[in-house]
């Protein structure tokens, strides 16, 4: 009896203490965990003063957030929430070193929006995160970003105020970074979502076709936008993966019957040369499929798929940074653990074992070489995604890989990994799993530099989701 009582109260007080506040300080949660330094002196400074380059822009834009109907190519016709009535929104191609400037309107999305520039390392200010580094726009708003992309590669750009919901509804789309001189060939950005059940590359849920003239260098920039993994299944040419998540790698042949499977929010660039048939990229368990032909009709081949490629085994396994020193380390083990969070009982992501917003906050000072030890104590699939970054990957389960630089490193079951990145760009980063399902309950926690403080606020009352 007693100690049912003393239960009961244990239950009422922690389900008390989950709830969160309708504005709050995303920084003041989370115990702050040093990864092993001193903790160090500094100045304070605001996200807010940390924006994107003056002067004139190269390139402008405006995307317009608006509710609009968007019609696939199987005539299937869905809701959706777009930027300039398109689902994916206008593709961005811009220069390296261009001066960028996106201004943000948003006309009816009543939830409020921003825009994440999913990959490219921009300035904190610029980073598009409601509640951390700006407040969500809200109707009748708008917010001008401005950044010079100094990475070459494949990004996109999504919502990120409760980009769980966002993003499925429609607000991204695709952003390539092409180099001063482009090269020749057809080069094509492929987004993939499913739109209400619906898998499609682009608006294309079933076979969209296309003719190429054999011998003609083909990159395809595959983009997964959605929260589960996807795989795709290339088949009729020679193709190899060149970048991933929009770091170039060694090309790397794709052995036949191989699909690629790219973790949420993950890019995959693939280069091949064009045969003289039918080249095909399909993505399984779903319809969409892009056919490449010399004269623009064929199949899909619906070839058999085997193993998966594996990133990590791409040639000899190199020791990366090897008996580097190491400024600081930290630990982060993703499990899932029963509680409250904001007063919703259930068994929720726990990072380190604690629930959101009570997880560690991993503190950097600029220049620091980092490691994190990632662990994925549980049986479900993480891609993980450090904002304003990317990091090296150095070991899976304990032992060296072909390195890679990536910024969403997709995680299986009971994997655990060792990665290292310079902490050269200041600010207040998300560090979340891009499952943003998973993110919303909970998966996702902050980088943070000393000294930075945030004047945005998180919360119901402030409209403001980081997730
Ligand atoms: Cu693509 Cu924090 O997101
Ligand atoms: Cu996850």
């Amino acid at each position: 009896m007693i100690a049912g009582v003393a239960l009961l109260g244990f239950l009422a007080w922690s389900w008390w203490q989950s709830r969160l506040p309708g504005r709050y300080d995303v920084m003041s949660y989370g115990a702050v965990d040093q990864g092993g330094a001193q903790p160090i002196a500094h100045h304070h400074f605001g996200v807010d003063s940390l924006t994107g380059p003056k002067g004139k822009p190269d390139y402008r834009v405006t995307l317009t957030a608006e509710k609009a109907p968007v019609r696939l190519s199987s005539g299937q016709e869905v809701d959706a929430w777009t930027f300039d009535g398109s689902a994916p929104g206008p593709e961005l191609r811009v220069r390296k070193g261009e001066l960028v400037q996106v201004t943000l309107v948003n006309k009816d999305i009543d939830d409020g929006v921003t825009i994440h520039w999913h990959g490219l390392d921009v300035p904190n200010a610029e980073d598009g995160v409601a509640g951390v580094t700006q407040n969500a726009v809200e109707p009748g708003g708008r917010y001008v970003y401005r950044f010079r992309p100094e990475q070459v590669g494949t990004f996109w750009y999504h919502t990120h105020q409760d980009a769980s919901e966002g993003v499925k509804e429609g607000l991204f789309g695709a952003l390539v970074v092409e180099a001063k001189s482009q090269r020749p060939g057809l080069d094509l950005a492929l987004p993939v979502h499913t739109f209400a059940g619906h898998t499609a590359i682009g608006t294309h849920d079933d076979v969209a076709r296309r003719a190429v003239r054999p011998g003609t260098p083909v990159r395809l920039r595959l983009i997964n936008t959605d929260s589960a993994s996807a795989r795709f299944q290339l088949s009729g040419m020679r193709p190899a993966v060149v970048a991933i998540d929009g770091a170039e790698i060694p090309p790397a042949r794709i052995p036949a019957g191989e699909p690629i499977e790219i973790g949420g929010g993950g890019r995959y660039d693939v280069a091949f040369v064009m045969p003289n048939g039918v080249a095909s990229v399909e993505i399984e368990n779903s319809k969409a499929a892009l056919v490449l032909s010399p004269d623009g009709t064929g199949e899909p081949s619906e070839a058999p798929s085997g193993p998966v490629f594996d990133p990590a085994t791409r040639g000899q396994p190199t020791p990366l940074l090897h008996g580097a020193h190491f400024d600081r380390t930290f630990d982060l083990t993703i499990s899932k653990k029963p509680g409250f969070l904001d007063g919703r009982p259930g068994r929720h992501w726990a990072l380190n074992g604690k629930l959101y917003p009570r997880v560690p906050m991993f503190e950097v000072a600029k220049g620091d070489l980092v490691r994190i030890n990632l662990d994925n104590d549980s049986s479900s699939v993480h891609p993980m995604h450090l904002h304003g970054h990317h990091f090296d990957v150095l070991t899976r389960d304990g032992k060296a890989v072909s390195p890679w630089s990536t910024d969403t490193l997709l995680m299986l079951p009971h994997e655990r990994y060792s990665v290292a990145f310079r902490a050269n760009n200041p600010g207040l980063w998300m560090l979340h799993c891009h499952n943003l399902g998973h993110a919303a309950d909970g998966l996702t926690m902050h980088l943070m530099y000393a000294g930075v403080t945030t004047p945005f606020r998180a919360g119901k009352s402030a409209n403001n989701d980081p997730e």
